[in-house]
């Protein structure tokens, strides 16, 4: 039991690391949450400090979802939990990574919109279902250059997808929580969809379209 108590403690940890705040921070001087849109995200980054910063924090906001979500095998290794409750130890430390990103105690409680920390919490529970949702945010990004709706819509997609067939879980519970996170993600860009709905929302400028 302790060693699941700890794991679970490090996952929010992990999930707290508010890597867009430190990125802007230490390379660049700034609070990246008084900039842009004023999201701690890797959107935000990409936005207000370029490419090569914005695909840092990226990359490390998934990888934190992932190695958080897979400290649960570490519990099943060491013997801590059964194999039949792994999907909920996964499920539990994934969820308060995500958590942690968005509360982050090393931040004010003030982090991002959990957009990239549930891709790497579903890369590890459900990766073929995140490669289709990964084309529905690339074609709703190439449609109307929008991240927020783009990232609204792949979480929707992962899930609907569940109810066919060939995404459809074993466990009912990754059925539930595929609405929960979608939820959670429509919640957190709530001012962004007063900006869509008003028609401030800023857009992406891909391929020389501003
Ligand atoms: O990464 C979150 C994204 O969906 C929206 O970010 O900065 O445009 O509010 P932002």
């Amino acid at each position: 039991l302790p060693i699941v108590l700890a794991l679970l403690v490090a996952a929010y940890l992990l999930g707290s690391i508010p890597t867009a705040l430190w990125v802007g921070r230490r390379f660049f001087g700034l609070d990246i949450r008084e900039h842009g849109s004023g999201n701690a995200g890797a959107t935000n980054t990409f936005r207000v400090l370029g490419k090569k910063p914005g695909s840092v924090v990226m990359a490390i906001d998934v990888l934190k979802g992932w190695a958080a979500t897979m400290m649960a095998t570490v519990m099943l290794n060491q013997g801590a939990i059964r194999p039949d409750q792994l999907l909920y130890f996964q499920l539990a430390c994934g969820v308060l990574a995500v958590v942690g990103h968005i509360y982050p105690v090393f931040a004010q409680f003030r982090g991002g919109k959990g957009v990239a920390t549930v891709l790497g919490m579903m890369l590890a529970i459900a990766p073929a279902t995140v490669g289709v949702c990964i084309l529905v945010f690339l074609l709703m990004l190439f449609l109307f250059r929008y991240v927020s709706l783009a990232s609204m819509s792949a979480g929707v997609a992962f899930a609907l997808l569940q109810l066919l067939p060939p995404f459809r879980p074993d466990n009912s519970l990754l059925l539930v929580f595929g609405f929960v996170l979608a939820a959670l993600l429509i919640y957190t860009h709530r001012a962004n969809i007063g900006r869509l709905r008003s028609g401030t929302e800023s857009r992406v400028p891909l391929f020389g379209r501003k």
